[in-house]
């Protein structure tokens, strides 16, 4: 397996045992299948194409400024110097999540470019997740493959052979079914944090609980106990986008995904109402106060910061005349650029000295076991935002915090 990237830096450190990200595994897996042989990176187009059975597709498709479109320059660029270095038969798959037409498109490029060419297109969207990738991808709960040809098909069920073996269902289907499968998917599981997000803000109205709330009803299969953890509002390269891209495909076709097109618009006002939540916390105003923020990326595991709720919160805080401290244990270095004027901390004990309050935005692993007695000895007072409900009001009670989560009763202080 060859990975192409036109970045010569990035191929250089690759194939320097370097990953450009923080994925738990990745580091170990690519170096134990570069020194079998198995995997190598190069600048090389051409030559790694012409000599493939399989070419996968896996550029980026931002939103498309302004319009929220997918933007797929990359893809039909891409599947321009594929069409020219094809040498016999390859199948060529859309790996990058891209809108549904987009396959008929990469096919009439190649097509056009070189008539005659012995080529199939194929769509096999990607639903691992970030921080969680490679046991995602080496047992996911599906594949789903879009091809026309028998052909392409074979090809696909031999690559996909492994997990043949450990059953996984394996999904053939049109390319247009593909495609969309992936983007329905995604809004789906944005629509089912959107959905338990609203009940948490009518729980903390009412007095109930919504992780109780959230177990009573994922017990019932139908539901499912999954991605219905009520928080500050969904992030990541994925989510926003790919609301943002059905919704204008429904609007292409004059089918209005009204669903979609309202949780990606909660979603947004989601995150900016956080910090509203910090501010009525400490009573109004953030003039002279210190706020703590512990967790900066979209979800725990990654340094990924690509619309983490932190890049809506923390400038408001900011804005609302706070001093913000922040720490996350893998993201700095990404959010640093991105949120100016934060004091950098070493550790969330650093973090938290003379805070007026400290706001939990990301739930890593090390943020659950605090030493809550030294926390509360460091801060100027004892207030805890959890927007991620890792600890329990009772136990932060105890502690002697004022502890407010999302959709649960607020406890201790006043
Ligand atoms: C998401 C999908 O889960 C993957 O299946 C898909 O392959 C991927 O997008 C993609 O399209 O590439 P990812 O964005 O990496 O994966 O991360 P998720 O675990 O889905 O989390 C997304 C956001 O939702 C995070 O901000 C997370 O904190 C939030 N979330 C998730 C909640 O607020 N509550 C939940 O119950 C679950």
């Amino acid at each position: 397996m060859t990975c192409v990237d036109k970045d010569a830096d990035r191929i250089a450190k690759l194939n320097a045992g370097k990953i450009p990200i923080f994925e738990p595994g990745l580091e170990q897996l690519v170096e134990n299948n570069v020194s079998a042989d198995r995997l190598s990176f190069t600048t090389d187009l051409p030559a790694s194409v012409a000599t493939a059975d399989a070419v996968f597709i896996a550029v980026g498709t931002p939103s498309r400024r302004g319009d929220g479109h997918a933007d797929l320059s990359y893809v039909y660029g891409v599947a321009e110097e594929i069409a020219d270095a094809l040498d016999g038969y390859t199948v060529v798959v859309t790996k990058s999540t891209v809108p549904v037409g987009t396959g008929r498109t990469v096919s009439r490029i190649i097509g056009e470019r070189r008539p005659g060419a012995n080529f199939d297109v194929v769509s096999n969207p990607e639903f691992l997740r970030q921080g969680a990738a490679i046991g995602d991808f080496m047992r996911p709960d599906r594949v789903v493959i879009g091809a026309d040809s028998e052909r392409a098909r074979d090809v696909m069920r031999r690559l996909y052979r492994p997990l043949y073996l450990i059953e996984t269902p394996i999904l053939f289907t049109s390319l247009e079914t593909a495609e969309l499968t992936k983007y329905a998917a995604n809004s789906f599981l944005a629509t089912k944090i959107t959905f338990i997000n609203e009940i948490a803000d009518l729980c903390e109205k009412v007095g109930a609980d919504v992780q109780d709330v959230a177990r009573g009803i994922g017990l019932d299969g139908r539901i499912g106990s999954k991605f219905l953890h009520a928080g500050p509002g969904y992030g990541g390269s994925c989510f926003p986008k790919d609301t943002m891209a059905l919704v204008r495909t429904g609007e292409e076709c004059g089918t209005a995904l009204r669903i979609v097109a309202t949780v990606a618009e909660i979603n947004d006002k989601r995150k900016r109402a956080m910090a509203t939540r910090v501010i009525e916390a400490c009573g109004g105003s953030l003039e002279h106060k210190t706020i703590a923020v512990l967790g900066l990326t979209f979800k725990p595991n990654t340094d990924d910061m690509r619309e983490a709720p932190s890049l809506d919160i923390v400038p408001a805080l900011q804005t609302a005349g706070a001093a913000v401290r922040a720490y996350d244990p893998e993201g700095m270095a990404e959010a640093e650029p991105l949120l100016p004027d934060v004091v950098w901390c070493r550790d969330a004990y650093a973090t938290v000295e003379n805070a007026d309050a400290v706001v939990i935005i990301t739930e890593w692993n090390e943020f659950r076991l605090l030493d809550l007695a030294r926390v509360k000895a460091l801060m100027r007072q004892p207030l805890m935002i959890d927007l991620r409900n890792i600890y329990r009001p009772v136990e932060m009670a105890e502690a002697g915090f004022r502890y407010m989560s999302v959709g649960r009763p607020v406890v201790g202080g006043n």
